[in-house]
Protein backbone atom coordinates (compact mmCIF):
# COMPACT_ATOMS: atom_id res chain seq x y z
CA UNK A 1 0.00 0.00 0.00
CA UNK A 2 1.09 3.24 -1.02
CA UNK A 3 -0.21 6.86 0.39
CA UNK A 4 -0.30 9.33 -2.08
CA UNK A 5 -1.88 13.18 -1.10
CA UNK A 6 -4.55 14.78 -3.23
CA UNK A 7 -4.03 18.92 -3.06
CA UNK A 8 -7.64 20.12 -4.11
CA UNK A 9 -7.69 23.47 -6.96
CA UNK A 10 -11.57 24.13 -6.83
CA UNK A 11 -11.31 27.73 -5.47
CA UNK A 12 -8.92 28.58 -7.45
CA UNK A 13 -8.48 27.17 -10.87
CA UNK A 14 -12.64 25.90 -10.84
CA UNK A 15 -13.84 28.85 -9.64
CA UNK A 16 -11.56 31.73 -11.43
CA UNK A 17 -13.25 30.08 -15.13
CA UNK A 18 -16.60 29.30 -13.81
CA UNK A 19 -19.29 31.90 -16.02
CA UNK A 20 -20.96 33.39 -12.71
CA UNK A 21 -18.91 34.81 -9.81
CA UNK A 22 -19.00 32.90 -7.28
CA UNK A 23 -20.01 34.85 -3.68
CA UNK A 24 -17.27 34.84 -0.77
CA UNK A 25 -19.30 33.02 1.81
CA UNK A 26 -19.96 30.27 -0.25
CA UNK A 27 -16.47 30.07 -1.26
CA UNK A 28 -15.30 29.97 2.44
CA UNK A 29 -18.38 27.28 3.06
CA UNK A 30 -16.89 25.46 0.53
CA UNK A 31 -13.10 25.71 1.38
CA UNK A 32 -14.69 24.55 5.46
CA UNK A 33 -16.15 22.02 4.13
CA UNK A 34 -12.97 20.77 2.19
CA UNK A 35 -11.28 21.15 5.32
CA UNK A 36 -12.93 18.70 6.97
CA UNK A 37 -12.44 15.85 4.14
CA UNK A 38 -8.71 14.68 4.77
CA UNK A 39 -6.80 16.14 2.18
CA UNK A 40 -3.41 17.41 2.03
CA UNK A 41 -3.20 20.75 0.82
CA UNK A 42 -6.36 23.47 -0.80
CA UNK A 43 -5.41 25.94 -3.34
CA UNK A 44 -8.06 28.53 -1.60
CA UNK A 45 -7.25 31.55 -4.12
CA UNK A 46 -4.76 33.07 -6.26
CA UNK A 47 -3.57 36.99 -5.53
CA UNK A 48 -3.36 38.28 -9.39
CA UNK A 49 -4.48 41.14 -10.86
CA UNK A 50 -8.72 41.20 -10.06
CA UNK A 51 -8.72 42.51 -13.75
CA UNK A 52 -7.29 39.37 -15.01
CA UNK A 53 -9.10 37.09 -13.03
CA UNK A 54 -12.23 38.83 -11.63
CA UNK A 55 -13.93 35.78 -10.03
CA UNK A 56 -11.07 35.72 -7.41
CA UNK A 57 -10.81 39.63 -6.51
CA UNK A 58 -12.37 38.43 -2.73
CA UNK A 59 -9.10 36.66 -2.31
CA UNK A 60 -8.11 38.67 1.24
CA UNK A 61 -11.60 37.86 2.45
CA UNK A 62 -11.93 34.16 1.85
CA UNK A 63 -7.81 34.05 3.10
CA UNK A 64 -8.90 35.61 6.42
CA UNK A 65 -11.99 34.07 7.05
CA UNK A 66 -11.55 30.08 6.17
CA UNK A 67 -11.21 27.81 9.51
CA UNK A 68 -7.76 26.53 9.17
CA UNK A 69 -7.14 23.11 10.33
CA UNK A 70 -3.15 22.35 11.41
CA UNK A 71 -2.87 19.18 9.23
CA UNK A 72 -3.99 21.25 5.65
CA UNK A 73 -1.51 23.09 3.98
CA UNK A 74 -3.50 26.31 2.32
CA UNK A 75 -2.11 27.49 -0.90
CA UNK A 76 -2.13 30.71 -2.68
CA UNK A 77 -1.22 31.11 -6.48
CA UNK A 78 1.08 33.69 -7.57
CA UNK A 79 2.71 35.26 -10.43
CA UNK A 80 4.63 38.23 -8.90
CA UNK A 81 5.98 40.19 -6.64
CA UNK A 82 2.95 41.64 -5.53
CA UNK A 83 1.47 38.75 -5.27
CA UNK A 84 3.59 37.15 -3.23
CA UNK A 85 3.15 40.82 -0.68
CA UNK A 86 -0.24 39.84 -0.49
CA UNK A 87 -0.04 36.19 0.22
CA UNK A 88 2.35 37.25 2.86
CA UNK A 89 -0.19 39.98 4.61
CA UNK A 90 -2.77 37.19 4.33
CA UNK A 91 -1.12 34.23 6.30
CA UNK A 92 -0.56 31.62 3.53
CA UNK A 93 0.91 28.56 4.31
CA UNK A 94 2.24 28.56 1.07
CA UNK A 95 2.47 29.66 -2.18
CA UNK A 96 2.44 27.96 -5.75
CA UNK A 97 4.21 30.51 -8.08
CA UNK A 98 3.62 29.96 -12.24
CA UNK A 99 5.52 29.82 -14.92
CA UNK A 100 4.70 28.29 -18.69
CA UNK A 101 6.85 25.98 -20.44
CA UNK A 102 5.84 27.85 -23.57
CA UNK A 103 6.52 31.50 -24.28
CA UNK A 104 3.59 32.58 -25.45
CA UNK A 105 1.08 31.19 -23.20
CA UNK A 106 3.16 32.47 -20.49
CA UNK A 107 2.68 36.12 -22.34
CA UNK A 108 -0.96 35.44 -22.90
CA UNK A 109 -1.32 34.26 -18.95
CA UNK A 110 1.29 36.76 -17.17
CA UNK A 111 1.98 39.14 -20.12
CA UNK A 112 6.27 38.83 -19.60
CA UNK A 113 8.80 36.15 -21.04
CA UNK A 114 9.58 33.35 -18.98
CA UNK A 115 12.79 34.62 -18.55
CA UNK A 116 10.81 37.92 -17.15
CA UNK A 117 9.20 35.25 -14.61
CA UNK A 118 12.17 33.40 -13.34
CA UNK A 119 13.84 36.97 -13.09
CA UNK A 120 10.90 38.49 -10.52
CA UNK A 121 10.96 34.71 -9.02
CA UNK A 122 14.10 35.58 -7.37
CA UNK A 123 12.75 38.15 -5.75
CA UNK A 124 9.73 36.91 -4.36
CA UNK A 125 12.28 33.99 -2.71
CA UNK A 126 14.19 37.14 -1.02
CA UNK A 127 11.32 38.14 -0.18
CA UNK A 128 9.54 35.24 1.52
CA UNK A 129 12.89 33.99 2.97
CA UNK A 130 11.93 36.05 6.04
CA UNK A 131 8.53 34.08 6.43
CA UNK A 132 7.57 30.58 7.37
CA UNK A 133 6.15 30.06 3.92
CA UNK A 134 6.80 27.28 1.75
CA UNK A 135 7.00 27.64 -1.99
CA UNK A 136 5.99 25.23 -4.74
CA UNK A 137 6.55 25.80 -8.29
CA UNK A 138 4.25 25.23 -11.36
CA UNK A 139 5.25 24.89 -14.51
CA UNK A 140 1.90 25.61 -17.08
CA UNK A 141 1.38 24.07 -20.49
CA UNK A 142 4.83 20.78 -19.43
CA UNK A 143 2.27 18.39 -21.25
CA UNK A 144 1.77 20.73 -24.78
CA UNK A 145 0.77 24.56 -25.32
CA UNK A 146 -2.73 25.17 -27.07
CA UNK A 147 -0.75 28.20 -29.10
CA UNK A 148 2.61 26.08 -29.81
CA UNK A 149 1.60 22.45 -29.60
CA UNK A 150 4.19 20.12 -27.51
CA UNK A 151 6.85 21.48 -25.52
CA UNK A 152 10.22 19.45 -25.54
CA UNK A 153 11.62 17.15 -22.35
CA UNK A 154 14.59 18.91 -22.61
CA UNK A 155 13.03 22.26 -22.27
CA UNK A 156 10.77 20.93 -19.49
CA UNK A 157 13.56 19.85 -17.40
CA UNK A 158 15.72 22.92 -17.70
CA UNK A 159 12.54 24.57 -16.39
CA UNK A 160 12.46 22.27 -13.39
CA UNK A 161 15.93 22.99 -12.88
CA UNK A 162 15.61 26.91 -12.32
CA UNK A 163 13.06 26.42 -9.87
CA UNK A 164 15.49 23.80 -8.47
CA UNK A 165 18.28 26.69 -8.52
CA UNK A 166 15.61 29.03 -6.88
CA UNK A 167 15.69 26.67 -3.79
CA UNK A 168 11.77 25.48 -4.88
CA UNK A 169 11.47 21.97 -3.19
CA UNK A 170 8.17 21.40 -5.25
CA UNK A 171 7.68 21.21 -8.59
CA UNK A 172 4.53 20.51 -10.29
CA UNK A 173 4.02 19.75 -13.73
CA UNK A 174 0.78 20.98 -15.07
CA UNK A 175 -1.19 20.13 -18.51
CA UNK A 176 -2.70 23.31 -18.94
CA UNK A 177 -5.50 21.94 -21.79
CA UNK A 178 -5.13 18.37 -21.31
CA UNK A 179 -2.61 17.36 -24.05
CA UNK A 180 -0.64 15.24 -21.98
CA UNK A 181 -0.93 11.44 -23.02
CA UNK A 182 -0.21 8.39 -20.56
CA UNK A 183 3.62 8.08 -22.14
CA UNK A 184 4.70 11.21 -22.41
CA UNK A 185 3.95 11.31 -18.36
CA UNK A 186 5.73 8.28 -17.80
CA UNK A 187 8.93 9.48 -19.92
CA UNK A 188 9.18 13.13 -18.23
CA UNK A 189 7.99 11.92 -14.97
CA UNK A 190 10.68 9.32 -15.09
CA UNK A 191 13.38 11.54 -16.12
CA UNK A 192 12.48 14.42 -13.54
CA UNK A 193 12.75 11.86 -10.78
CA UNK A 194 16.40 10.26 -12.16
CA UNK A 195 17.60 13.99 -12.08
CA UNK A 196 15.88 15.18 -8.75
CA UNK A 197 14.98 12.23 -6.87
CA UNK A 198 14.41 14.31 -3.90
CA UNK A 199 12.38 16.50 -5.28
CA UNK A 200 8.41 16.94 -4.33
CA UNK A 201 6.96 16.48 -7.87
CA UNK A 202 3.29 17.18 -8.24
CA UNK A 203 1.03 16.58 -11.51
CA UNK A 204 -1.44 18.02 -12.35
CA UNK A 205 -4.20 17.09 -15.25
CA UNK A 206 -6.89 18.62 -17.01
CA UNK A 207 -9.65 15.95 -18.84
CA UNK A 208 -10.11 17.93 -22.15
CA UNK A 209 -9.62 15.12 -24.06
CA UNK A 210 -9.83 11.84 -21.77
CA UNK A 211 -7.12 10.91 -21.31
CA UNK A 212 -6.37 12.75 -17.07
CA UNK A 213 -6.82 9.72 -14.74
CA UNK A 214 -4.59 7.34 -17.70
CA UNK A 215 -1.79 9.94 -16.97
CA UNK A 216 -2.48 9.68 -13.30
CA UNK A 217 -1.77 5.56 -13.99
CA UNK A 218 1.60 6.94 -15.52
CA UNK A 219 2.27 8.95 -12.74
CA UNK A 220 2.52 6.29 -10.22
CA UNK A 221 4.44 4.23 -12.37
CA UNK A 222 7.19 6.60 -12.18
CA UNK A 223 6.91 6.99 -8.27
CA UNK A 224 4.83 10.63 -8.09
CA UNK A 225 2.51 10.27 -5.15
CA UNK A 226 1.34 14.57 -5.27
CA UNK A 227 -1.57 14.81 -7.11
CA UNK A 228 -3.71 18.06 -7.92
CA UNK A 229 -7.44 18.12 -8.73
CA UNK A 230 -10.32 19.66 -8.75
CA UNK A 231 -13.55 18.96 -7.10
CA UNK A 232 -16.53 18.04 -9.39
CA UNK A 233 -13.82 18.21 -12.60
CA UNK A 234 -14.07 22.08 -12.88
CA UNK A 235 -11.39 23.73 -14.39
CA UNK A 236 -9.90 25.47 -16.52
CA UNK A 237 -6.90 28.69 -17.60
CA UNK A 238 -9.11 31.61 -18.65
CA UNK A 239 -5.97 32.34 -20.81
CA UNK A 240 -5.41 28.97 -22.60
CA UNK A 241 -8.34 28.55 -25.91
CA UNK A 242 -10.13 25.29 -25.28
CA UNK A 243 -9.36 24.84 -21.39
CA UNK A 244 -12.14 22.57 -19.96
CA UNK A 245 -11.91 20.98 -16.28
CA UNK A 246 -9.11 19.14 -14.15
CA UNK A 247 -9.11 15.59 -13.18
CA UNK A 248 -12.30 15.57 -11.21
CA UNK A 249 -11.18 14.86 -7.01
CA UNK A 250 -13.90 12.43 -6.23
CA UNK A 251 -13.40 9.84 -9.29
CA UNK A 252 -9.52 10.50 -8.59
CA UNK A 253 -9.59 9.43 -4.38
CA UNK A 254 -12.14 6.45 -5.82
CA UNK A 255 -9.29 5.44 -8.56
CA UNK A 256 -7.12 5.35 -6.17
CA UNK A 257 -8.65 3.57 -3.19
CA UNK A 258 -10.36 0.90 -5.70
CA UNK A 259 -6.19 0.28 -6.40
CA UNK A 260 -5.40 0.12 -2.97
CA UNK A 261 -3.58 3.57 -2.33
CA UNK A 262 -4.41 5.28 0.56
CA UNK A 263 -5.12 9.33 0.54
CA UNK A 264 -6.17 10.29 3.81
CA UNK A 265 -9.53 11.52 2.32
CA UNK A 266 -12.77 10.31 2.74
CA UNK A 267 -14.61 9.63 -0.15
CA UNK A 268 -18.38 10.10 1.35
CA UNK A 269 -17.75 13.47 2.66
CA UNK A 270 -16.02 14.68 -0.09
CA UNK A 271 -19.10 13.61 -2.24
CA UNK A 272 -21.20 15.71 -0.12
CA UNK A 273 -19.27 18.81 -0.40
CA UNK A 274 -19.41 17.98 -4.44
CA UNK A 275 -23.33 17.86 -4.38
CA UNK A 276 -22.77 21.07 -2.72
CA UNK A 277 -20.68 22.56 -5.13
CA UNK A 278 -22.94 21.92 -7.86
CA UNK A 279 -26.14 23.62 -6.29
CA UNK A 280 -23.64 26.51 -5.46
CA UNK A 281 -22.42 26.77 -9.48
CA UNK A 282 -25.73 25.79 -10.66
CA UNK A 283 -24.84 23.38 -13.17
CA UNK A 284 -23.69 20.17 -14.09
CA UNK A 285 -20.33 18.91 -12.71
CA UNK A 286 -17.88 16.80 -15.28
CA UNK A 287 -17.55 14.37 -12.15
CA UNK A 288 -18.76 10.69 -12.69
CA UNK A 289 -18.48 8.47 -9.43
CA UNK A 290 -20.63 11.61 -7.87
CA UNK A 291 -23.59 10.41 -10.81
CA UNK A 292 -22.88 6.82 -10.86
CA UNK A 293 -21.83 5.82 -7.30
CA UNK A 294 -19.10 4.15 -5.78
CA UNK A 295 -18.58 0.68 -7.17
CA UNK A 296 -19.54 -0.52 -3.75
CA UNK A 297 -22.59 1.12 -3.75
CA UNK A 298 -25.04 -1.82 -5.43
CA UNK A 299 -28.92 -1.81 -6.52
CA UNK A 300 -31.26 -3.86 -5.35
CA UNK A 301 -31.68 -6.95 -6.96
CA UNK A 302 -34.41 -7.25 -9.60
CA UNK A 303 -37.73 -9.33 -7.46
CA UNK A 304 -38.20 -11.94 -10.08
CA UNK A 305 -34.53 -13.02 -9.78
CA UNK A 306 -35.58 -14.56 -6.16
N1 LIG B 1 -2.51 41.66 -7.41
C1 LIG B 1 -3.35 42.70 -7.65
N2 LIG B 1 -3.16 43.59 -8.62
C2 LIG B 1 -2.07 43.44 -9.38
C3 LIG B 1 -1.17 42.41 -9.19
C4 LIG B 1 -1.41 41.48 -8.16
N3 LIG B 1 -0.62 40.44 -7.93
N4 LIG B 1 -0.18 42.52 -10.10
C5 LIG B 1 -0.47 43.61 -10.85
N5 LIG B 1 -1.62 44.16 -10.40
C6 LIG B 1 -2.27 45.37 -10.93
C7 LIG B 1 -1.36 46.56 -10.92
O1 LIG B 1 -1.43 47.20 -9.68
C8 LIG B 1 -1.95 47.38 -12.04
O2 LIG B 1 -3.13 48.00 -11.59
P1 LIG B 1 -3.64 49.41 -12.19
O3 LIG B 1 -3.99 49.11 -13.63
O4 LIG B 1 -4.83 49.72 -11.36
O5 LIG B 1 -2.49 50.34 -12.04
C9 LIG B 1 -2.36 46.34 -13.06
O6 LIG B 1 -2.57 45.13 -12.30
C10 LIG B 1 -1.33 46.10 -14.13
O7 LIG B 1 -0.08 45.82 -13.52
P2 LIG B 1 1.17 45.24 -14.32
O8 LIG B 1 2.27 44.96 -13.38
O9 LIG B 1 1.44 46.12 -15.50
O10 LIG B 1 0.60 43.84 -14.76
P3 LIG B 1 0.27 43.31 -16.20
O11 LIG B 1 -0.85 44.06 -16.83
O12 LIG B 1 1.54 43.13 -16.95
O13 LIG B 1 -0.30 41.85 -15.82
C11 LIG B 1 -0.28 40.09 -14.16
C12 LIG B 1 0.52 40.92 -15.15
C13 LIG B 1 0.57 38.92 -13.74
C14 LIG B 1 -0.62 40.96 -12.96
C15 LIG B 1 -1.59 39.64 -14.81
O14 LIG B 1 -1.33 39.16 -16.09
C16 LIG B 1 -2.30 38.56 -14.01
O15 LIG B 1 -2.70 38.78 -12.89
N6 LIG B 1 -2.50 37.38 -14.61
C17 LIG B 1 -3.26 36.33 -13.95
C18 LIG B 1 -2.82 35.01 -14.42
C19 LIG B 1 -3.68 33.92 -13.81
O16 LIG B 1 -4.12 33.96 -12.70
N7 LIG B 1 -3.90 32.87 -14.64
C20 LIG B 1 -4.67 31.74 -14.22
C21 LIG B 1 -3.94 30.83 -13.35
S1 LIG B 1 -2.54 30.04 -14.07
ZN1 LIG C 1 -5.19 23.98 -14.17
Amino acid sequence: MQHTYIHEVVARDGLQIEPQFVPTEQKIELIDALSDTGLAKIEVTSFVSPKAVPNLRDAETVMANIKRKPSVKYVALIANLKGAERAIAARADEVNLVVSVSETHNRANVRRSTDASFEGFGEIMRELERTGISVAGALSTAFGCPFEGGQSSGRVLQFVGRYVELGVRSVTLADTTGMGHPKQVLDLCSAVRERWPELELALHFHNTRGMGLANVLSGLAAGVQHYEACLGGLGGCPFAPGATGNICTEDLVHMLECMGYTTGVNLDKLLAVSKRLGEIVSHELPGQVAKAGKTTDLHPIPGGLH
